[in-house]
């Protein structure tokens, strides 16, 4: 079974979020299962691709509406990542420094669709399915069931996973020119609600559509932005798989953004050292609980009640800290600045994007916080267990699929509002659970012991691949 997996980000090439982690490690524990896993991205302008060591493979152009681009195919030559990781280089279109943020996102996702179907196409490149990943590539399953450039794709499979249904790419009939000649009588399959939208259209024409867990897919067919009822109608066709984590990168024993490797046996010591790091670093107290936040600053993590939250509980409580990592909405990164000054010694935040740090976190953090209103996986919460931290969740989505309550027997702690006071009710939980140390080392182990790795869930996505 061969296998291209199509995707915007792919760690350690470009990351922004949990996409690329998912994107970067799914494929190597296919290759365990003799799934000839291979990924194909963008080429970036970026400080990682400028080190690495690139074979050109192919060159080839293609035409978006008026404009005429040539591309080159470059596979990255690299002992450390197993499988095969190809790169599409578009000169001036998408050889830029960051993935997203550019005013031509249009041009620059059908771009690099139309490439990697042209490079297929040409070199009659025998993959059995095409995996798309969310709306940047999810024309793709529209375009080879309806492109006549495309005709001898017909019989290549499609699967397309939502990792987040907020975003769907939507643009105007107006460039309806940018995608290669059709019969125009399908064109309802691109359309939702009068406009193009990429990630309808893939729910539409893909072979099959997983969300990145079962709780999702279940929210989403009552809320997904204007797709819940497309969602229902398809679905015969849809489930969810929960995401793994590679447990051989995230491994306590072997992660050098530590500054002290442990395991079970020496928990303690091993995430005092951790936390001692970040102590010293942030002026925060060792001798309290550290409570800790990684992510993006907005709505759909509940970031926006942090500052509030946080600050309440500060006033309250003496005994804890709170270390926040992240980067968003300027208000909410404004209003952590001004929390910074007010609560010295008891709170700080690292406004930006540090994967050192989110890995000294994980380690040296006693509890993390998660109450996303909206949260298709989440990786965080995994990492986090298997670091011996324990996640505090808002029930939603992956989290609510991964983290069970102390109460209800588990491991962590969880709400079911995002709201300032569930937020403020779980940290005070927590503090309490601190304080009992025999319960709280005894869960600090347990957590650690829980196997969130790729292996069950890639034997999901390989019987998806042979349902089809
Ligand atoms: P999402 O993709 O919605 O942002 P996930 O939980 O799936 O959420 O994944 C987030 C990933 O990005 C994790 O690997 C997390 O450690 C990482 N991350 C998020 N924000 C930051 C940051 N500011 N610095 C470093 N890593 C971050
Ligand atoms: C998205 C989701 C996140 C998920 C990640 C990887 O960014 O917001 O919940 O874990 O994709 O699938």
């Amino acid at each position: 079974m061969k296998v291209l997996h199509t995707s915007f980000e792919c760690y350690p090439v470009a990351k922004v979020g949990g996409l690329a982690d998912v994107v970067g490690s799914l494929p190597s524990y296919q290759l365990n299962l003799e799934i000839d896993s291979n990924v194909i991205m963008p080429y970036y302008n970026n400080s990682y691709v400028k080190k690495q060591k690139l074979l050109s493979i192919y060159s080839g152009s293609i035409n978006l509406g008026e404009k005429h681009f040539n591309y080159v195919i470059k596979k990255i030559l690299s002992k450390k990542i197993k499988y095969s990781l190809y790169l599409v280089y578009i000169e001036g279109l998408l050889d830029r420094e960051f993935v997203y943020g550019y005013d031509d996102e249009i041009n620059r996702y059908l771009g690099f669709q139309l490439s990697v179907l042209d490079w297929i196409n040409r070199n009659s490149l025998s993959f059995d399915v095409i995996h798309c990943h969310d709306h940047h590539t999810s024309l793709i399953p529209f375009m080879v069931n309806n492109c006549y450039d495309y005709s001898s794709l017909k019989k290549v499979s499609t699967i397309v996973t939502i990792h987040n249904a907020q975003y769907q790419g939507q643009f105007s009939h107006d460039y309806i020119k940018l995608i290669p000649d059709f019969d125009v009588k399908n064109v309802g399959l691109l359309d939702w609600y009068g406009s193009i939208n990429p990630l309808a259209a893939g729910i539409k024409c893909a072979s099959r559509v997983n969300t990145v867990s079962p709780s999702y897919m279940e929210e989403l067919k009552e809320k997904a932005n204007g797709l819940e009822g497309l969602l229902r109608s398809e679905s015969n066709k849809c489930l969810g798989i929960l995401n793994g984590i590679d447990i051989s990168f995230w491994n306590t024993e072997t992660d050098s953004m530590l500054v002290k490797n442990y395991k079970l046996s020496n928990v303690v010591s091993g995430k005092k050292a951790n936390k001692k790091k970040i102590c010293d670093t942030y002026g925060l107290n060792l001798d309290l609980p550290l409570f800790g936040f990684i992510g993006r600053l907005v709505g759909e993590k509940s970031a926006d009640l942090l500052p509030q939250a946080i600050r309440e509980v500060l006033e309250k409580n003496e005994s804890i800290n709170v270390m926040i990592l992240g980067s968003g909405h300027k208000e909410i990164e404004e209003q952590l600045i001004v929390l910074k000054e007010k609560f010295k010694g008891k709170f700080n935040a690292h406004i930006g994007y540090d994967e050192k740090l989110s890995h000294l976190l994980y380690a040296g953090c006693d509890f993390l916080l998660m109450p996303s209103r909206v949260e298709p996986c989440g990786l965080n919460q995994m990492y986090s267990l298997r670091y011996g931290t324990i996640p505090i969740v808002r029930r939603t989505g992956g989290l609510k699929d991964t983290v069970i309550d102390i109460g209800d027997g588990g491991f962590g702690i969880c709400h079911d509002q995002a709201s300032v006071w569930d937020i403020k009710y779980s940290i005070n939980r927590a503090a309490e659970l601190y304080k009992d140390k025999k319960t709280f080392r005894k869960i600090q182990k347990q957590i650690m012991r829980i196997d969130n790795s790729w292996t069950k869930s890639a034997q999901e996505y390989m019987n998806l691949y042979k349902s089809i």
